[in-house]
Parts: C-alpha cells; sequence; structure tokens
C-alpha cells in the first residue's frame, strides 16, 4: 500500500509518499524558521496562513516524486497534538483530496510518528524496544512493543527537554530556534566551568523534571552582569551537559528495568550531536542496541506521518469523513490499529 502523509502541526509543512514495499519514495519539507524568526517563536496564526501558501505546491511536487497519484492508496495527516489552525489546514486538504481521490484516510498522532521514525531507516530496530521521545512539547520514555502499544515508564512533570533548550537558549540572548542555536554554541564552551543539576536522578523514578534547571541558570548568571562570549558558551556547554546526563541515566534506569536490548532515540532534541553520541557510548558499556532517526527524521517532517499512516491503513484502520484537529491528545489515548467496522 502507497500513503501519502501530510504534516502542519507547527511550524513546518512536510509531505512524503511511503510505500510498504518500496519504503519511502518521497518527501519534502518547507520550513516557517524564517517567518518567525523576528518574534522569537512560532506565530500561530501566520503558521496557519502561510501552511495554506505552501501546502498544494509541495503536495504536487511530492506526488509527482512519489510515483504519481494513480498509485497512492490512501491519505494520512497529523491530527494533533499541534497548533489547531494550523492542523486544519492539513486536515482539511488530506480529507478533501482523499473525498476527491476516493481514497482511504487516517488522522494520526504527531508523537506516534516520532516515535516510529527509526523504522525509516535501513535497519529498523525491531519490538519490543525502549524509546526514548525527546521534543519541543514532550519528554517520555516508553516501552514499544508494537504499533498502538506503548506502556509509559516515566515523563516529564514540567517543561519538555527542547522546551528547556528553547528557553535557555533566549536567556542566553540566542535566537528562534534555540536548541540548534544553543548545541552550537555550547561547542565553543567548556564543560566544567558551570555545573548544573542533573534534575530528579538523585532518587529513583523514570520521570523528569527541566523547568528547575532553567532556574539554576538564571541563579548562576544573575550576578555577573554583561557576559562576555566565552561565558557564553561556558553556560550552553555546561547546560546542555546537565540534560545531556540527564537523559542518558534515565535511559539507563529505563534499560535496567525493563530488560530491553534496544533502544530507541526520536523527536527533535534526538537531532542534538552530544546526545547522539552520549547515548551510542552508553548504549556500548551496556551490550544495547541504540536507533536513531537520520537527524532530519528527528525533527518534524512527514515520512514519519506517511510510515504511520501506511501502517495503520494497510491494517484497516479508517476514519469517517470528519475532519479531525486536535490540540491536545495524549498519547496513553492511542491504540494498535484495528479494522474499520
Ligand atoms: O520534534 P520537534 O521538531 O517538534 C516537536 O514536535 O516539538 O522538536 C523541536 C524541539 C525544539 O525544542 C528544538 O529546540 C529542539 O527540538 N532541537 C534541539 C536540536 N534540534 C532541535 N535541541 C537540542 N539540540 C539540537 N540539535
Ligand atoms: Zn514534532
Amino acid at each position: 500500500m502507497r500513503v501519502l502523509g501530510i504534516e502542519t502541526s507547527c511550524d513546518e509543512t512536510a509531505a512524503a509518499v511511503y510505500d510498504g514495499k518500496a519504503g519511502l519514495l518521497a518527501h519534502e519539507l518547507y520550513s516557517q524558521v524564517a517567518l518567525h524568526a523576528t518574534y522569537g517563536g512560532v506565530v500561530p496564526e501566520l503558521a496557519s496562513r502561510d501552511h495554506l501558501r505552501k501546502l498544494l505546491p509541495l503536495l504536487e511536487k511530492t506526488v509527482e516524486e512519489g510515483g504519481g497519484r494513480a498509485a497512492i492508496d490512501g491519505i494520512a495527516y497529523t491530527s494533533g497534538p499541534g497548533l489547531v489552525g494550523a492542523l486544519l489546514v492539513g486536515a482539511a486538504v488530506a480529507r478533501s483530496l482523499a473525498y476527491a481521490w476516493d481514497l482511504p484516510c487516517i488522522g494520526v498522532h504527531h508523537m506516534e510518528g516520532h516515535l516510529l521514525a527509526p523504522l525509516l531507516e535501513p535497519e529498523p530496530p525491531q519490538f519490543p524496544f525502549v524509546a526514548l521521545l525527546v521534543s519541543g512539547g514532550h519528554t517520555l520514555l516508553a516501552r514499544v512493543e508494537g504499533v498502538g502499544r506503548y506502556e509509559l515508564l516515566g515523563t516529564s512533570l514540567d517543561d519538555a527537554a527542547g522546551e528547556a533548550f528553547d528557553k535557555t537558549a533566549k536567556l542566553l540572548g540566542l535566537g528562534y530556534p534555540g536548541g540548534p542555536q544553543l548545541a552550537a554554541l555550547a561547542e565553543q564552551g567548556r564543560p566544567d566551568v558551570f555545573r548544573f543539576p542533573r534534575p530528579l536522578t538523585e532518587r529513583p523514578g523514570l520521570d523528569f523534571s527541566f523547568s528547575g534547571l532553567k532556574t539554576a541558570v538564571v541563579v548562576a548568571l544573575r550576578n555577573r552582569g554583561e557576559l562576555d562570549p566565552q561565558a557564553r558558551a561556558d553556560a550552553a556547554r555546561g547546560f546542555e551537559e546537565a540534560v545531556v546526563d540527564t537523559l542518558v541515566i534515565k535511559c539507563q534506569r529505563a534499560i535496567d528495568a525493563t530488560g530491553a536490548s534496544t533502544l530507541v532515540v526520536a523527536g527533535g532534541v534526538g537531532a542534538n550531536r552530544r546526545l547522539r553520541a552520549r547515548m551510542l557510548a552508553m548504549g556500548e558499556r551496556q551490550g544495547v542496541r541504540v536507533v536513531y532517526p537520520r537527524a532530519e527524521f528527528c525533527t518534524d517532517n512527514a515520512a514519519m506521518i506517511a510510515l504511520l499512516g501506511q501502517l495503520r491503513l494497510a491494517a484497516g484502520e479508517r476514519d469517517d469523513f470528519s475532519i479531525r484537529a486536535r490540540a491536545r491528545w495524549p498519547m496513553t489515548d492511542l491504540v494498535p490499529p484495528s479494522p474499520a467496522a
């Protein structure tokens, strides 16, 4: 089965074609970063309008590259969680195309897409595995037994890891998007100048808390006045070390608790180079296979949406004709694919 996937949950307009046999055939992405940069963050209304402008030309190109309209057997779109106006653009276009082309259609969960994105890689992980999902909106650890079969092991009690990166980047005077800029600045920083806490690692459990870390950075910088460039880089490095250490410690605990032999790291923060290197080193020590999607499939993309849609549609799952856009949608509500009644 060949599925067209559409992603418009935030500030990337993306489309992809995934085939159950041939794999990923096409994926295109238009980033709105430049549009929102002036405002220091995503402006929802501008995001929706830009999706409207960019989605149809992007779809034409992607469908062409994916073998043409006649070869498409189904359509999947991101139904949530995300910005509701932005989601509505993708949902309305997907449903209308499915109606016009008389194809089955399904609205899928953005974070489930991130979770399964490593299945796009040439040597995909085998179920069951433990997954660390680290994005701008979520930080969670789950045991994954199959599509829709997720046991939540731990979650962030406050800010997500990506959110902490973005807020700390702002504190350091960096622009939007903060995470990648902070990571770039940290490359010039020294690891031992600032020592920030590793939250919730001193007691048992798999939950996370990152809001205190941001406060620790504020406190450390409070009396220093204007920071020179080296001090800013040192602070960025100290912060990154603290987040990476915390995530590695929790993943190691999750592996110990479940006896898993594979760890998947997905979501935007999974693009962080230091995190990737440290997780791989931990995996080597523990005899655990660590799998990442390639960096472009860690951050938002439609390849993961087309793949997830293909898995669910091929299993017989179908939506009715309603257009579904869900700003909030807990992952715990997800169930395995079930054929339409
Ligand atoms: O998964 P994603 O693209 O969107 C959401 O679904 O949230 O994740 C975006 C988050 C942002 O907070 C961004 O700052 C962070 O991922 N991020 C990074 C890096 N690249 C993206 N954080 C740290 N280091 C990076 N290299
Ligand atoms: Zn995302």
